[in-house]
């Protein structure tokens, strides 16, 4: 039954159609490209393929604003590429979900259009509309800095209309059994053409009550059951991972105390927590968010992730821990965002360290949930911030040393390619790493193979080991007899640890080292003591040298 759980030891990938591989010349890659790319992402080792959106729409927030759902957006190809490419990565074993954005449409969705046109259109209702202007409307924001309200006057409805994000995006009544009953539908068309599930836009607000009268808005969570059940309906095996940015005390809400909610949920707590161990070499608040976010129903499941195509949110850390990751990582105004992140990519905030990338990785790897990782994050590729908001981490994937990275054969991409510097295409790119056996993509590769080994960390009971040091953060998974131990040194100088596996009897005496040949046996105290460098990382197995052969039991 837990192997029937795919999405538990899955690697996910995340890319944008329009910024992986042009094959037409236009500038905007399409879903040509991505075929053409499929073994790549295969070889790699990812078994998950989300699509950021990909329908049609005016694209004034990357593809969020969607304005017709049951379509692609003519830029990325056809219906008919669509289904070529679900069918092309289902024979090479991978899945693919997508993103499901139902919070909100367009402006220039028809439904909208309609809706304003009249009070007494069918649509009118779909939206959320107030005759006067709301006294909060200066309140809830998603986008601080950019966006001045969450109520805009329309002249045309001569109403005010409710939008949780930009004014573009009118914000959908999902209260109304009408919007509830398309949302459905969106999800039965896309799994008709064979995607395996959903990453749920801002679901907190999909599900959150709406209106002019609504001064705390209360989730309805059982709208999360009936997107679920529907779905298992359709097709069983198909799953929601929803963006939900919430407080820990809620998780369970969302997952259903029964597991009948939400089946994976982006652990927006850990991740936080995660940059602060990194940033002020100290695992006790991460430690500190694992548990917090330990319960969870048997089929659920966490995302772990670094960064994503959003600012690096750090809105629930303390001040002063803020403060901390800022400094470290993202210390100009200009690379901070919406008062509450960080919008560079990974590598120059770790000023492209090769040891520091690493430490991180094995991190977001080891760490208990399914691993997503965010396309050209593999090459470690950079950022451009004299493009707006988090556009400066959302640049053409760099194939190659040709013109445009390899990207288009054409000389207008849809943002520009970084080029020049250290993260320019002529050094960072795909072709390149590819040939250099030590390169970082090579080391990627490898490292997702040793973690599809090691199912435990998905599937098991985790242990944060106490250490001593808190720069050392060490984590044990337990799974029918098996353990593994992951042991991190957040700090850039070498420290010799001793400790317990804390697994009873011979087993605990001897650690496999699954990436080295640094074996350790523990003394006649059952400690063991090892040196890792500074930003080193150890995998071990725990038990004799016969372990792979114990693992297939599970
Ligand atoms: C969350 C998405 O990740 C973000 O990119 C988008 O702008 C908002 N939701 C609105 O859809």
């Amino acid at each position: 039954m837990i192997n029937d759980l795919w999405y538990k030891n899955a690697v996910f990938y995340c890319l944008n159609v329009g910024t992986f591989l042009d094959t037409n010349g236009d500038g905007t890659g399409d879903f040509q490209g991505l075929m053409r790319r499929l073994d790549y992402l295969h070889g790699i080792g990812v078994d998950a393929v989300w699509l950021m959106p990909f329908q049609t729409s005016p694209q004034r927030d990357d593809g969020y604003d969607v304005a017709d759902y049951y379509n692609v957006d003519p830029r990325y190809g056809t219906l008919g590429d669509f289904v070529e490419f679900t069918h092309a990565a289902h024979s090479r074993g991978m899945r693919v979900i997508i993103d499901l954005v139902v919070n909100h449409t367009s402006d220039q969705h028809p439904w909208f259009k309609d809706a304003r046109s009249s009070p007494d259109s069918p649509y009118r209702d779909w939206y959320v509309w107030s005759k006067t202007k709301p006294a909060n409307a200066d309140q809830g924001m998603v986008f601080p800095g950019v966006q001045d309200t969450t109520w805009t006057y329309d002249e045309q409805a001569k109403e005010y209309y409710f939008h949780r994000f930009y004014d573009f995006q009118p914000d959908l009544n999902t209260a109304n059994p009408k919007v509830q009953a398309e949302i459905l539908k969106i999800m039965g068309f896309w799994i008709q053409l064979g995607v395996s599930g959903f990453r749920m836009d801002a679901v907190p607000f999909v599900i959150a009550t709406k209106g002019a009268d609504v001064t705390k808005p209360v989730e309805q969570f059982d709208m999360l059951r009936m997107f679920r059940e529907f779905l298992q309906w359709r097709k069983g095996d198909s799953i929601i991972l929803a963006e939900a940015n919430v407080l820990p005390d809620t998780d369970m809400d969302y997952f259903g105390s029964d597991g009948d909610r939400m089946q994976m949920m982006f652990n927006f707590q850990v991740n936080q927590h995660l940059f602060y161990a990194l940033a002020a070499s100290d695992g006790r608040p991460l430690a500190k968010a694992l548990r917090q976010t330990k319960s969870r129903p048997e089929t659920a499941q966490w995302a772990i992730f670094l960064r994503n195509h959003d600012e690096l949110d750090l809105g629930r850390l303390t001040d002063e821990q803020r403060e901390k990751v800022f400094e470290e990582f993202g210390p100009e105004k200009g690379m901070q965002l919406y008062d509450r992140g960080i919008r560079r990519r990974l590598a120059p905030m770790l000023d492209g360290d090769r040891r520091r990338m690493e430490l991180a990785y094995s991190l977001m790897f080891t760490l208990p949930g399914t691993p997503v990782l965010r396309y050209g994050d593999e090459i470690a590729m950079g950022d451009d911030l004299s493009l707006p908001e988090r556009n400066c981490a959302r640049t053409p994937m760099q194939w190659s040393n040709e013109p445009q990275g390899g990207f288009t054969l054409g000389s207008k991409p849809v943002l520009p390619v970084i080029s020049g510097g250290p993260y320019g295409y002529e050094t960072i790119n795909v072709a390149h790493q590819r040939r250099e056996p030590e390169s970082f993509l090579n080391w990627m590769e490898r490292i997702i193979r040793m973690r599809k080994e090691v199912p435990e960390i998905g599937v098991g009971d985790f242990t944060v080991l106490n250490m001593r040091d808190p720069s050392i953060f060490a984590i044990r998974y337990d799974w029918r007899n098996n353990s593994a131990l992951f042991i991190h040194n957040l700090s850039g100088s070498p420290k010799e640890i001793v400790f317990e596996a804390g697994v009873e009897g011979e087993e605990g005496n001897v650690l496999v080292d699954v990436l080295d040949s640094g074996h350790s046996k523990a003394d006649d105290k059952g400690k063991h003591r090892v040196v890792i460098e500074g930003y080193g990382y150890r995998w071990y197995r725990v038990g004799g040298l016969n372990y792979l052969l114990k693992r297939t039991d599970i």
